[in-house]
């Protein structure tokens, strides 16, 4: 083995050795040199979601987080391209923010349930029935929903941006439970107009949130059962749940945040048993930086979109210049605003 890859082997081995194979970490470390390699020639920065499985996720990014630090630190590298080892809408983010240069996803077909859940034209439908009413997007969008929203917000946010915009009445979309959990964080009565029904009103009477009924294809499949079961065996464990679970899971939960606020509250808890809903990838991230604790597994759930990034697609993104990410400057302006207003709020 050379001696680069010997030395990538054994950081991934000290990190990851319980819960991967020698014979992957080998392949692994042979991978990541050359992914290393290729950035340097490229003059590249790679971002890792925090989802990106574990032996990419403690390799090859230059900066790993949530879908609102990677936002900031696409915004201010000054490298030639941008690697976003993520989803479609979190490399369009990165490209309305930082248009200059080269941002490439490593899998051509890395989509999002949330973001597929509204067009363009649906926001345009809901502010002709809502005049006036200003609209949140959750930064799980494509570039032409925001493009027609004013502000976006990411998970850890989305309460703080409402509140910034001092509206009696606002649009918040596409995210059903996240719009759940802030109206139940703000204290705000929300509805869900059903377009061409009569629970389609037309005006904004006694409802402070506008709602709208995507839904995250991994999140909402944990259940208040899936927590009680855990409890009755490990009464002492502390339960973690991303803002995207049902209203019910997360109150039913000890804690709720974007994946970020996940990693920081697994690190700082006395807690002896933990348990995560969440992707599960993020699970073995979070388990091998917190040796000491132990994580009880729940893990049937790893988001197929997130799970298209491999260390082999990063490395012919690179090698191959693939696949370049896009935005027709008049939506990337429009776009622009929104985002840029969503990263002013902590
Ligand atoms: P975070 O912003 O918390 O990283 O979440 C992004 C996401 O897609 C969660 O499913
Ligand atoms: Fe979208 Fe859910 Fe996957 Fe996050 S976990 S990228 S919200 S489908």
């Amino acid at each position: 083995m050379n001696p680069e890859v010997q030395q990538m082997y054994e950081s991934l081995k000290a990190k990851l050795g319980k819960i991967a194979p020698d014979v992957e970490l080998r392949y692994k470390a042979e991978l990541a040199v050359e992914i290393n390699r290729l950035k340097k020639e490229r003059n590249a920065v790679i971002l890792g979601h925090n989802y990106m499985e574990p032996a990419l996720f403690h390799s090859v990014p230059d900066f790993t987080g949530d879908s609102l630090d990677l936002s900031r630190k696409a915004a201010q590298t000054d490298k030639d391209v941008i690697v976003f080892c993520g989803v479609r809408f979190m490399a369009e983010t990165a490209k309305i923010l930082n248009p200059t240069k080269t941002v490439l996803l490593p899998a051509a077909k890395a989509g999002c349930s949330l973001a597929e859940s509204i067009t363009a034209e649906d926001v345009r439908m809901l502010r002709k029935r809502f005049p006036g009413v200003p609209v949140v997007s959750y930064v799980n969008t494509y570039a032409d929903v925001k493009a027609e929203s004013d502000i976006c917000c990411t998970s850890s946010n989305a309460a703080a941006v409402v509140e910034s915009l001092k509206a009696e009445t606002v649009i918040f979309l596409p995210d059903e439970y996240l719009a759940r959990n802030v109206a139940r964080e703000t204290g705000k009565h929300i509805i869900f107009p059903t377009p061409g029904t009569p629970n389609f009103p037309d005006s904004t009477l006694d409802y402070q949130l506008i709602g709208w009924r995507g839904r995250c294809e991994v999140h909402e499949k944990f259940t208040v059962k899936d927590i009680e079961t855990v409890r009755a065996q490990f009464p002492d464990v502390l339960i973690l749940a991303h803002p995207e679970c049902s209203p019910e899971v997360v109150a039913a939960s000890d804690f709720s945040g974007s994946t970020n606020a996940m990693i920081r509250h697994v690190q700082q808890t006395k807690a002896r048993h933990y348990l995560l809903l969440t992707e599960c990838a993020m699970g073995d991230n979070i388990a091998a930086a917190n040796p000491d604790k132990e994580m009880l597994r729940l893990c049937m759930v790893r988001c197929p979109h997130m799970n298209m990034i491999t260390m082999e697609e990063t490395r012919d993104a690179l090698k191959y210049n693939r696949y370049v990410i896009e935005v027709p400057e008049e939506i990337r302006v429009r776009a622009y605003r929104a985002v840029e207003r969503m990263i002013q709020i902590g």
